[in-house]
């Protein structure tokens, strides 16, 4: 399976590249060729992360066509509401130096916990990304880190049903009910930190389990999600790991080791709660 499919019959490569914390300029360019050099199409950055302008450099540089490539921007909580949104999707369109976006997110939703017009707030800042879908800047509109009674609230005034949630991911955190949720209204649920920030290297039954199909942690980690119908962006800024991470045709997980994975008994959350946050 090389793509999933959205609602709106949008392919989406199924890995993307995570670039969180790769703010570096040299970096940054040297990670996007060599990504694209072995074979990733999808490059998932924010607003947040600064290094918009890099990642559009890179791919101006590289010459790859535009098309050919799936880049995925988030607008930050700072600029929620429908004006601010607006203006902040304008920015990061001249930071890739690109004239569309395949998926423009809503980073983390307003909660209850910090604004009493959380829903309000959520929904003015949806109906700014709705638009834009609706004027062709955007093939596919989503949110991120949102949870079910995020959710509920802006389906309520929701004209188009979020495409995409992209939530904290990996077998040490599986948010289970979030991902029902999701699929029950298909939405297609991205793993960030899919390989738990590295957490995951050292349990044991993964270990194991990598082992037994001789590939690394982070290769089972990947095919776990795809498996799980997750999509995975695993974040790497190192040659021989943005390869491995990518690299996980020869293998399937047999379904005792997913029922393995899928049980384990860890809490290994980053701890950036969606109603807890404080940024
Ligand atoms: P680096 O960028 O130096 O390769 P996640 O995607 O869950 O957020 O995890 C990213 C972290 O895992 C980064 O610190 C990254 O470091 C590291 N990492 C990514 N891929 C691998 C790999 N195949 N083996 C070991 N560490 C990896």
């Amino acid at each position: 399976m090389d793509n999933f499919i959205l609602q709106n019959g949008v392919k989406i490569p199924c890995i993307g590249l995570g670039t969180w914390e790769n703010r570096d300029e040299k970096s940054v360019v040297d990670t996007i060729s060599e990504a694209i050099n072995c074979g990733y199409r999808h490059i998932d950055t924010a607003a947040v992360y600064a290094n918009e302008q890099y990642i559009g450099k890179a791919i101006n540089s590289i010459g790859i066509n535009r098309q050919d490539l799936f880049i995925t921007s988030k607008v930050w909580n700072t600029e929620r509401g429908y004006a601010k949104t607006m203006r902040a999707f304008e920015k990061t369109l001249n930071n890739l130096q690109t004239d569309y976006l395949d998926l423009y997110l809503v980073h983390w939703p307003a909660s209850p916990s910090k604004y009493d017009n959380w829903a309000e707030l959520n929904a003015e800042t949806w109906h700014a990304l709705e638009d834009l879908y609706k004027m062709q800047k955007v093939r596919a509109i989503g949110v991120s880190n949102f949870w079910i009674h995020h959710l509920e609230q802006l389906l309520n005034v929701a004209n188009i049903v979020p495409m995409v949630n992209q939530i904290e991911y990996h077998p040490g955190y599986r948010q289970s009910y979030v991902v029902d949720y999701c699929k029950a209204h298909n939405m297609l649920v991205e793993a960030w930190s899919p390989l738990g920030r590295g957490k995951m290297f050292s349990i044991p039954e993964l270990i194991q389990i990598a082992k037994k199909y001789n590939v690394s942690v982070a290769q089972v980690c990947v095919k776990w999600c795809l498996q799980n119908g997750i999509l995975p962006l695993p974040k790497s800024t190192k040659p021989e790991r943005l390869k491995e991470n990518a690299d996980i045709e020869g293998f399937t997980i047999a379904p005792d080791d997913m029922r393995i994975i899928n049980s384990l008994q860890l809490e290994s959350s980053s701890g950036q709660i969606p109603d807890e946050i404080d940024f």
